[in-house]
């Protein structure tokens, strides 16, 4: 059997910020709130015009880039998103043509866990001997589905889009994946309509319901409790321990909930990646941002290995534990 492992990044933020103060001037609050209870100073928000499939296709490109390796090379492009440009088609579609790509392409949706859920897929693919190559992209635009008359939402969430490349390797690469879900948790947080359930109406609309509604604290308490569970579970099977981790690469929801998900699995602040301070919560982009953000800034060496954890709507949770394999330095 061939292993995946990533032999390319990419990533992806519009240009515009979005600071705090910024939206002390549009909603109730302060940068010191927001600050002190998120850990976000700044998010960036796509340009007029601008949409999911436009960054998933910038950051698909460089990671293809990061690689060498030419877009007609590429057999299969998953994207997790959650904010595609339209219901249909997909994002993966409109990223496809706009990269140049001739493979199939489809989007996953498992909200912020969404990017480990197209890791699993992309690499069970690898593994199955179906594909050689597999271009995995998480991206949102929060920013279209924030309600930014909302102060308990619209100061967390931000845009972007990262990408990794999968190759068949004969090292392996992606060692355990374990995912879950668990619907009945569905009011922690949702958008009520703009679905098949509540399609979207005049009335609708006035009621702002086409935008997340989310219950904060229920989602706190989930993550902290959930994800050092998921991450135990993904080592035993990748039969590694907690001690073996060189990178925590957590979903950057919260700074206190990534603070407290490392104590409690006793990992050490400097081996704990944070991105949020800058991009605040960009949903399936985060975890490819924040791997994107270690490449660039010289810190991943072949043979770490790494628990990108995540949890969101649904609700939905996941880690996976990444050897690095990656040779070049960037
Ligand atoms: N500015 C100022 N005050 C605020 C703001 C704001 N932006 N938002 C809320 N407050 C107020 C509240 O009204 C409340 O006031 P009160 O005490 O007078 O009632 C007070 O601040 C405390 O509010 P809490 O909700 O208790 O604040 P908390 O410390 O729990 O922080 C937060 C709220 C930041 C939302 C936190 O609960 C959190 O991060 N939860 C997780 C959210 C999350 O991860 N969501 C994404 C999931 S991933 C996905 O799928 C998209």
């Amino acid at each position: 059997m061939s292993h995946a492992a990533i032999i390319g990044v990419g990533s992806y933020l519009p240009e515009r910020r979005l600071t705090n103060a910024d939206l002390a001037c549009m909603v109730d609050t302060s940068d010191e709130w927001i600050l002190s209870r998120t850990g976000i100073a700044e998010r960036r928000i796509v340009a007029e015009g601008e949409a999911t499939s436009d960054m998933a296709a910038e950051a698909g490109a460089r990671a293809l880039a990061d690689a060498g390796v030419d877009p007609g090379k590429v057999d299969l492009l998953i994207v997790a998103t959650s904010t595609p440009d339209m219901p249909m088609p997909s994002a993966a579609a409109l990223a496809q043509a706009k990269m140049g790509l001739s493979c199939p392409a489809m989007d996953v949706n498992a909200a912020c866990t969404g990017f480990i859920y197209a890791l699993q897929l992309g690499a069970s693919a690898i593994e199955s001997g179906r594909c050689r190559k597999v271009l995995v992209i998480g991206a949102d635009t929060l920013s279209s589905i924030i309600d930014f008359t909302d102060r308990s939402t619209c100061v967390l969430f931000g845009d972007g889009a990262g990408a990794v490349l999968l190759r068949a390797s004969k090292e392996p690469g992606v060692l355990g994946v374990h995912l879950g879900a668990d619907g009945t948790g569905v009011e922690m947080l949702k958008i009520p309509a703009g679905g098949s359930a509540a399609p979207c109406t005049p009335e609708r609309l006035a009621a702002h319901e086409q935008f997340v509604v989310m219950n904060g604290t229920e989602i706190f308490k989930f993550a902290v409790r959930r994800i050092p569970q998921v991450t135990r579970q993904a080592l035993r099977e990748s039969h590694l321990t907690v001690e073996d981790i060189d990178w925590l690469v957590p979903h950057q929801a919260n700074q206190r909930i990534i603070d407290t998900i490392a104590e409690r699995l006793g990992i050490p602040h400097d081996h704990v990646v944070s991105t949020i301070r800058d991009t605040g919560n960009t949903s399936a982009a985060s975890i490819p941002l924040a791997i994107d953000a270690l490449y660039t800034g010289g810190r991943l060496r072949p043979g770490q290995t790494l628990a990108l954890v995540g949890f969101g709507a649904g609700v939905t949770w996941g880690a996976a534990i990444v050897r690095w394999t990656k040779k070049e330095d960037v």
